[in-house]
């Protein structure tokens, strides 16, 4: 059972708090979405500790230290931010010690060390030195069996955090009891995922509208000539399958540049809005071009515009690119609910456990040793 902070009972929220965030975007509002949380916390708990991962680095790399994430944060909160460049951990719990109550730590980039990539018992046991209990406010990274997400809950009383919650209750609405027509689009450059949530929801969705990767690794399969177009180019035995998938709407026509397909065509467009309007549920991750060139951004401008003119539909969408592109744009106040994560939200509709949702179902009652 899954302990959330929301419901959390102030005496047990009084002491110091490892708080989990994913400060791994170009853009802010992941971060944003954080805010309610640790200003929550600044109500109860003595101290808060946050941790975050940052990039894929291997071994220390500066490009990746959260440095610059903590004046950010101090900017945001208006408040103080004490920054660890180091792993000392005797010295960092002594610094936490010795601060006044209502004070904010930063930890650097956890994936600079191995025991956060491998989910490392002594390292998450290390980790939960530093506080009493531990609050999960990353919903981005919960994909991931990472020691700050998933083995710390071994150690430390843990609880999600309000948007984790929210992320829960909005994703799982589409999940079991979703309005039809149920319709779900995706576009964006990996194909292997997105293809895995078909496959996994194909049963249930009325109308799969794909672009970008997913849609040439069907053309492919079929024996169309992509030319250079971004797709899943190894198994197209494992992919043929699709084929005959009945919900799945492709593409009409393309819009190549060179020798690459990069926008969808306003024919597939209109194809595509009109499945768009006739739905109850939508969810969108990906977008149909490339979208950092102007010139090949209309089709996912034109699908976004769509879903957001759908207010009969409860529609979801994430995933950096889209997100990032819906707010350059003003519609993400239009949908109903935008995730936070990526991968992880696409995993999370597949149908996987989440490690780092399974660790708080599991541990989620147990006090610190
Ligand atoms: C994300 O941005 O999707 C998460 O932070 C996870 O990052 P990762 O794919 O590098 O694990």
């Amino acid at each position: 059972m899954i302990h959330f902070l929301r419901g959390a009972s102030a005496e047990s929220l009084k002491g110091r708090v490892l708080l989990r965030l994913d400060f791994n975007t170009e853009d802010e509002w992941r971060l944003k979405s954080a805010l309610p949380t640790i200003r929550f916390l600044l109500r109860y708990a003595e101290k808060i500790v946050i941790v975050s991962h940052k990039g894929r680095p291997i071994g220390f790399d500066k490009k990746f230290s959260l440095r610059a994430s903590a004046k950010f944060l101090e900017k945001l909160l208006k408040r103080k931010i004490i920054f660890f460049p180091h792993f000392r951990f005797e010295k960092i719990k002594k610094t936490i010690a010795a601060s006044p109550r209502g004070s904010i730590f930063l930890l650097e980039n956890l994936r600079f060390l191995k025991g956060e990539w491998k989910n490392d018992l002594k390292f998450a046991k290390k980790l939960a030195s530093l506080a009493d209990y531990y609050v999960n406010e990353a919903f981005a990274v919960c994909h991931r069996a990472n020691a700050s997400v998933s083995a710390i809950t071994r150690f430390l009383k843990s609880y999600a955090g309000l948007e984790l919650e929210n992320e829960l209750k909005n994703l799982s609405k589409v999940m079991k009891n979703p309005q039809k027509p149920l319709t779900i689009v995706l576009g964006g450059a990996k194909a292997e995922d997105r293809l895995g949530i078909v496959k996994f929801l194909k049963n249930k969705v009325d109308w799969f509208l794909l672009g970008g990767a997913p849609a040439n690794t069907l053309f492919l399969a079929e024996g169309i000539d992509i030319k250079d177009s971004v797709a899943l180019r190894r198994h197209p035995e494992k992919v043929r399958p699709f084929l005959k998938y009945p919900n799945i709407v492709l593409p009409i026509d393309f819009v190549f540049s060179g020798r690459k397909i990069l926008d969808a065509s306003p024919k597939t467009v209109q194809v595509f809005k009109e499945k768009i309007s006739q739905a109850k549920t939508i969810v969108w991750n990906g977008p149909f071009g490339v979208i950092e060139k102007k010139r090949f951004e209309k089709g996912t401008l034109e699908i976004g515009k769509a879903i957001a003119r759908n207010r009969r539909a409860f529609s979801v969408a994430g995933g950096g690119e889209t997100v990032m592109f819906l707010k350059k744009y003003g519609l993400d106040k239009k949908f109903s609910f935008i995730s936070t994560g990526g991968g992880a939200m696409l995993d999370f509709l597949s149908g996987r456990k989440l490690p780092g949702i399974a660790a708080l179902e599991r541990r989620g009652g147990k006090k610190s040793k």
